[in-house]
């Protein structure tokens, strides 16, 4: 009799684990956003119990990167990665980070994998069916980037738009978007982590890029070779957290906690100690499985 408890509870239990962090989605119709955190932190169900599980893309300083110590070892940096601390640490919960390619952290979350990605999303209608989306907590802007050689050649978002031109994106990206937006006519190059994008651009492989403002101005102070030339213009401006799409416990609990680390200073501190993070000593791209710096 006992086994059978016990299996039928195994099942229950295997039952809400498919479920993932949403599990009564469809018909829940509660206001949760008029709850105080601490009326929230109880309801909050997550992937792993007890655990946040965030996934980003750790291609992008100042919002996440690889910082290197003194000993060149790699650590997870960036105000992307202090926030989701400052979250975690609010809501009692450990945070696990997961690093993958920036088009992976969206499928992850839509496949409910993840309770959040912090990757500096743009609040994309399109990606309204993968995820929730938090409050703006950064406001950002978006750039075109060449190299100081080439400045001149683009003196308007018009002239980006030649069949000769090589011109970047991250794949996944709205920055991709924009591109074959106002570029339509070059070849769109699209690269799966903003590192390679600079790398190509410093190479000469590629003519331009579209890259978020930020990292671009951070990527040109470590390399004076960039210009980031125009400003280019988009609707869904500022930056968002990614939640597992139907948790809104979770969703209202991170509102909450992003309107405190606007209000307490400590976003902005986040943002200073990161940018000044990003222009020391950094490694380019993501990790190998090991580890250490990946080619
Ligand atoms: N804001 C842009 C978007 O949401 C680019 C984000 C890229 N983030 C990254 N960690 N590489 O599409």
């Amino acid at each position: 009799m006992k086994k059978l408890f016990a299996l039928a509870l195994s099942a229950l239990m295997l039952l809400g684990m498919l479920a993932g962090c949403a599990p009564k989605e469809s018909q829940d119709t509660t206001d949760y956003s008029s709850m105080t955190l601490e009326e929230l932190i109880p309801l909050i169900q997550t992937v792993n119990e007890g655990k946040l599980t965030m996934v980003t893309s750790p291609d992008f300083a100042p919002y996440e990167f690889y910082a290197l110590d003194e000993n060149d070892n790699p650590t997870l940096a960036g105000f992307d990665i202090a926030l989701a601390q400052y979250i975690a640490d609010k809501l009692g919960m450990e945070l696990e980070i997961i690093p993958m390619d920036f088009k992976g952290t969206i499928t992850e979350l839509a496949a409910k994998k993840a309770d959040i990605g912090m990757a500096g999303y743009s609040p994309d209608p399109e990606r309204e069916d993968a995820m929730d989306f938090s409050d703006v907590y950064y406001e950002g802007g978006q750039s075109f980037v060449t190299v100081q050689a080439n400045k001149d050649l683009f003196p308007d978002l018009a002239s980006t738009n030649k069949a000769e031109y090589q011109i970047g994106a991250q794949l996944g990206s709205i920055q991709a978007d924009l591109a074959k937006e106002n570029s339509p006519d070059a070849d769109i190059v699209e690269l799966s982590k903003v590192t390679d994008i600079i790398a190509e651009l410093l190479s000469g492989k590629l003519d331009g890029a579209y890259i978020e403002t930020l990292p671009a101005q951070a990527y040109a102070k470590n390399y004076p070779d960039l210009a980031v030339v125009l400003d280019v213009p988009y609707e869904a401006e500022g930056s968002v957290i990614g939640v597992c799409k139907g948790n809104g416990p979770l969703l209202a609990a991170i509102n909450l906690c992003i309107q405190d680390a606007i209000a307490d200073g400590s976003l902005e501190q986040f943002v200073t100690e990161a940018s000044e993070l990003a222009s020391g000593n950094i490694h380019e791209g993501l990790l190998d499985e090991d580890q250490t710096p990946a080619e």
